[in-house]
């Protein structure tokens, strides 16, 4: 096994140390060394986003991704979708409030790739949500009340502006 190497980064707004031996995945890492299992992992290999944080404000298949990459970075998992006080964000509420999930497994990751949606285009179409949120695979929910979710969120935003 390669030498652990010494990593520096900010996950949900903190600053964290860690080591990783230079093959380890991001996912693993996050879950197993900094107890952030929130981050499911579904495939391990890039296919069905249930692993997906937003890693410098990006969505990203943590899977895909070594521990070392992390050197640096501004992480975020779904932990750090709340407020301090435990207070849903919005898209969490909105999720909660549309059904948009079943058993859960894929929730996670459906939040940080909606959330970088939104992010990048803050008041979507239907079509753009759905092809948004492509990368990411449910087998609950059908997905609908999911895009009714997101689509909550956007006409928040849409109002608000
Ligand atoms: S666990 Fe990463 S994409 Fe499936
Ligand atoms: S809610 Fe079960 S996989 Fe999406």
């Amino acid at each position: 096994m390669a030498e652990p190497r010494k990593i520096s980064f900010t996950i949900n707004g903190m600053v964290r140390d860690g080591q990783a031996e230079p093959r380890r995945l991001l996912a693993d890492f996050i879950r197993d060394d900094l107890g952030l299992t929130g981050t499911h992992i579904g495939c391990e290999h890039g296919v069905c986003g249930a692993c997906t944080i937003l890693f410098n404000g990006a969505a990203v298949r943590s899977c895909l991704m070594l521990a070392v990459q992390a050197e640096g970075a501004d992480l975020r998992t779904v932990e750090g979708l709340a407020s301090a006080d435990g207070q849903l964000d919005r898209l969490q509420q909105a999720f909660r409030d549309h059904h948009a999930l079943q058993c859960g497994f894929c929730t996670p990751g459906m939040l940080m790739a909606a959330w970088d949606l939104l992010r990048v285009n803050p008041t979507p179409t239907e079509d753009e949500i759905r092809t948004g949120l492509s990368a990411v695979l449910c087998r609950c929910t059908g997905y609908q009340g999911i895009v009714e979710a997101v689509k909550a969120v956007a006409g928040q935003r849409h109002a608000a502006r």
